[in-house]
């Protein structure tokens, strides 16, 4: 038996090896502390769950519209325009299940075989893979530790070529939680302008967990389809509530954007997953809809743990790493180390024998380094501070 083309071009999770090994090390009784996963540890907030229930109990148990309620569009538009500053109309939204279903429907609608798509490194890591299954080519866009692993709307210019077709620009980012400013988005802005077929998937879904929000004067969150609104006509934006709300299991993404790419996105759905959960989206109405004070106290929380980990880290010979501005990962650089370890997949196994599990850079296309997610309960983030000091000390 073969799997298709398209299955052949895509590569199996980078991190299967150690996950395996973290398997047989917690059934040999180790107590391994995972720092390797992209959700938040807080419960979803009681209303969303109470949102869940009630639509159980009102039958909403059927078929929706395949591109989501009324309702749940309706809310969305209001989330993008309070939170992001994207002022759209419910026609232009679009709910799927999860935001990376609406990123490979995206995909998928509109990538021809040969195309290019633009993605920055270190990248989340199902990026490269959507794009090669839908026929594209990855450009990658090299940033570094230097820079706070971000380019320039210069470093983006010398990619551009005629087959570029997407830019896929992630702020605050996974896996390095790199935050695009005001000032850098317009000069991108620029560069779009003079190459007019590129279009930007602006994957926003850590919007809410950006720390530049509370630090810079109050100034919101930047994003490019509300900084370049002439621009609109050829920008994605992706957002939703697993990150943010704590709902990951919910599987709620969406994504505003030209009517014409949203009902390509929507045609696709009609014929994969049809609509997204109808409980999922009563209580993602009730995320978007309902009150948002919590937010501002999580980021305080994962701000707190943030500095921790910056701090701790840099105290590490060998290791450092920029302080994020968002998101609630570090990207480690353990350039320094690699004499020693070989490489740094070797690097975070050894780490895992230390009872840490953490996601190496190689993963993310990146090299030397590895990434740690603050989003664990302080004490055990604490201890596994303590435990990789030890490791490599
Ligand atoms: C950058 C980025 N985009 C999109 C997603 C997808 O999120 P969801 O769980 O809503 O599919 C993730 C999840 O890890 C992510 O890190």
């Amino acid at each position: 038996m073969h799997g298709s083309a398209a299955l052949a071009r895509i590569a199996p999770s980078g991190t299967t090896a150690m996950t395996d090994r973290a398997i047989e090390l917690r059934e040999s009784g180790l107590d391994i502390i995972s720092l390797s996963v992209g959700e938040p540890d807080f419960p979803t907030p009681p209303h969303v769950i109470e949102a869940a229930k009630a639509a159980l109990d009102a039958g909403q148990t059927k078929y929706t519209a395949v591109g989501g309620t009324s309702q749940l569009k309706q809310a969305a538009a209001l989330h993008f325009a309070r939170d992001l500053g994207i002022e759209v109309p419910a026609s232009q939204v679009t709910v799927s299940a999860g935001g990376k279903q609406a990123i490979f429907h995206a995909m998928l609608a509109t990538v021809s075989e040969g195309d290019e798509v633009i993605v920055p490194s270190p990248w989340w890591v199902s990026y490269p893979e959507i794009v090669r299954f839908a026929g594209g080519k990855v450009v990658p866009l090299l940033t570094s530790a230097k820079d706070n692993f971000r380019f320039t709307a210069a470093d983006l210019e010398a990619q551009i070529g005629p087959r570029t077709l997407w830019l896929l620009l992630n702020s605050p980012g996974n896996p390095t939680g790199a935050y695009y400013p005001e000032e850098m988005l317009r000069g991108i802005g620029e560069v779009l302008r003079r190459h007019p077929r590129v279009m930007v998937l602006s994957d926003d879904i850590y919007a809410p967990i950006n720390y530049a929000i509370d630090s810079n004067g109050g100034r919101p969150h930047a994003t490019l389809a509300n900084l370049c609104p002439d621009l609109a006509d050829r920008i994605l934006t992706v957002s939703g509530v697993s990150k943010s709300h704590a709902m990951t299991g919910f599987r709620i993404g969406v994504a505003a954007g030209p009517q014409w790419l949203i009902k390509a996105m929507e045609k696709l759905q009609s014929h994969s997953s049809g609509n997204p959960c109808s409980i999922s989206q009563a209580a993602a109405v009730a995320a978007f809809a309902g009150p948002q004070d919590f937010l501002a106290e999580w980021r305080e929380r994962f701000r707190q743990r943030r500095d921790k980990v910056v701090a701790a880290i840099n105290a590490i010979p060998g290791l450092s790493t920029p302080t994020p501005d968002g998101a609630f990962y570090c990207m480690i650089d353990a350039a320094p180390l690699m004499g020693r370890f070989g490489d740094d997949m070797k690097l975070t196994l050894h780490l895992l024998e230390h009872g840490v599990a953490l996601v190496p850079a190689s993963a993310f296309g990146g090299r030397d380094g590895f990434r740690i997610s603050f989003a664990a309960d302080d004490a055990r983030l604490e201890e596994a501070l303590r435990r990789i000091e030890k490791a490599l000390t």
